[in-house]
């Protein structure tokens, strides 16, 4: 059984904007039944470029059915360029997260929504390129696919990109070629550090009074707004161990928070080897 938000569950339970928009726009469609998902977005735009209607069908679980619901609660108003700027990261956070091996049901949102604006823009029902290099024939994900969910969201191992996009998933036979993309992406993120938050080697003790200034300038505040908190327990080498505080102690989705969070906001503003942990109870 998942680990479900009480948001995943009433998105699922009472999906918003189920059905298809009559003369839609754009409309898009993504996976397969074949793969066990399917997605259809459709939309309307009103006379100022604003989106007025949107609505989706999907054949899925509870997190396909949800995150798709989440998608258009969330784009609903918005303007196209600023649609084409949400991230599968967003989806997911806009449900308070979902279990890790359901983090590819944003990312099927996120691309129904790529094809539906090329779509309209262009009248093509699809955006894949037929020359794209298809790298895990067992469920049609390709190169660029995958290169975009290392990179969205900082995965650093198969089994997360699997869980992201479903590429290795099957037979297994591109699960090497996914560790070089991995490699490939980790090899960029060091190339560009040098002009990035962190342009110098730091000393351990700059490191800590950096990381304490992430966390109390730009963590502690957000988590706070929702009446959490955290504490720093401690940090070595680039191990940083945290405490989880008021509401989100034993918060269901703290592994979220962690992961997708703190972590990675200290990946980008510390160093890109960071690792949080929480503190053992
Ligand atoms: S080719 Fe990717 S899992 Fe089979």
């Amino acid at each position: 059984m998942w680990n479900y938000t009480d948001k995943v569950l009433d998105h699922f339970r009472n999906p918003r904007n189920v059905g298809r928009v009559e003369q839609p726009d754009g409309i898009g469609t993504v996976g397969s039944l074949a793969c066990g998902d399917a997605l259809t977005l459709s939309f309307k735009l009103d006379k100022q470029g604003r989106i007025a209607d949107v609505k989706f069908q999907t054949f899925g679980c509870a997190s396909a059915i949800a995150s798709s619901s989440a998608l258009t609660e969330l784009i609903k108003g918005k303007t196209l360029d600023e649609v084409e700027k949400i991230t599968n990261k967003e989806i997911a956070a806009y449900l308070g997260g979902l279990p890790d091996q359901k983090m590819h049901c944003s990312v099927m949102g996120r691309e129904a929504l790529e094809v539906a604006i090329h779509n309209y823009r262009t009248g093509e029902t699809t955006v894949k390129n037929l020359e794209e290099k298809i790298v895990c024939t067992c469920f049609g994900v390709s190169e660029n696919e995958i290169l975009r969910v290392i990179r969205e969201n900082n995965l650093s191992d198969v089994s997360e990109v699997t869980n992201y996009c479903k590429a290795g998933g099957g037979c297994g036979g591109c699960r090497e070629t996914i560790e070089e993309l991995i490699r490939q992406v980790k090899t960029e993120r060091e190339a560009v550090k040098p002009t990035t938050a962190s342009p110098r080697k730091l000393t351990h003790l700059q490191k800590i009074k950096l990381i304490e200034e992430i966390v109390d300038r730009e963590i502690r505040p957000a988590l706070q707004k929702d009446q959490g908190d955290i504490d720093l327990v401690d940090v070595e080498g680039n191990r940083v161990t945290i405490a989880f505080r008021g509401m989100c102690a034993g918060c269901q989705v703290s592994e979220f928070t962690r992961r997708d969070f703190i972590q990675a906001k200290l990946r980008e503003c510390v160093s890109p080897e960071i690792v949080v942990v929480e503190e053992k109870k």
